[in-house]
């Protein structure tokens, strides 16, 4: 499996994964499909961090993080995080994220911001936010995570995603 960066070449694929990983029983394109649509052509949109797995020349995972803020200073928000059923489980999630978290240090950000679930993003240090004084949009609880990415003092205030988030 090779993890790197997504082309625009990827982009239906990507969409692909993204779709059938979310998919609900009504048949409907699930939401996140359109939102990340939306992020590829958004101005948040940072090419560096948009990744995929691929595996026998085929895209079977993409992670996006996206431009975001927290009290008006830069942070990034990660999602959608997708990876296709039947790879699901074998360390695919795992490797976007470690690459999304080791590009992001790299690049000096100060913080990845997500809503997801604590069992799943605890093991790659995220920790709840809003205890950090990272203020949710909506009474998120402990899915706002956060994970700080230098020793300094983290931004405070009030999150806000890139704007295609905020039309969901
Ligand atoms: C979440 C997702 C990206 C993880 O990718 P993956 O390749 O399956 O993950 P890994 O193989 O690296 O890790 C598997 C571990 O994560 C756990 N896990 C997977 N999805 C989880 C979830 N939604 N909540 C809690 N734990 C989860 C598995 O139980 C497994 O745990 P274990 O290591 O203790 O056995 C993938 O399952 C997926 O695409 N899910 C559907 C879309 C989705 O829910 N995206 C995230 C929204 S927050």
């Amino acid at each position: 499996m090779e993890i790197r960066t997504e082309t625009d070449a990827d982009r239906p694929a990507c969409l692909k994964v993204v779709t059938v990983a979310f998919a609900k029983d009504d048949g409907l394109e699930p939401s996140e499909t359109n939102l990340l649509r939306e992020l590829f052509e958004s101005a948040a949109y940072m090419p560096d961090l948009s990744i995929v797995a691929e595996s026998g020349g085929a895209v079977v995972g993409h992670v996006i993080s996206t431009r975001a803020t927290i009290g008006g200073q830069p942070s990034l928000g990660l999602g959608p995080i997708a990876v296709t059923p039947r790879l699901q489980g074998q360390g695919v999630g795992s490797a976007l994220m470690q690459a999304s978290i080791e590009r992001a240090t790299v690049a000096d950000e100060s913080t990845i911001v997500l809503l997801g679930d604590p069992d799943y993003y605890e093991r790659f240090g995220f920790v709840r936010a809003d205890v950090l004084g990272i203020e949710p949009p909506e009474a998120w609880g402990r899915h706002f995570m956060v994970l700080p990415l230098s020793d300094g003092p983290l931004p405070q205030g009030s999150f806000a995603y890139a704007a295609p988030f905020r039309s969901l």
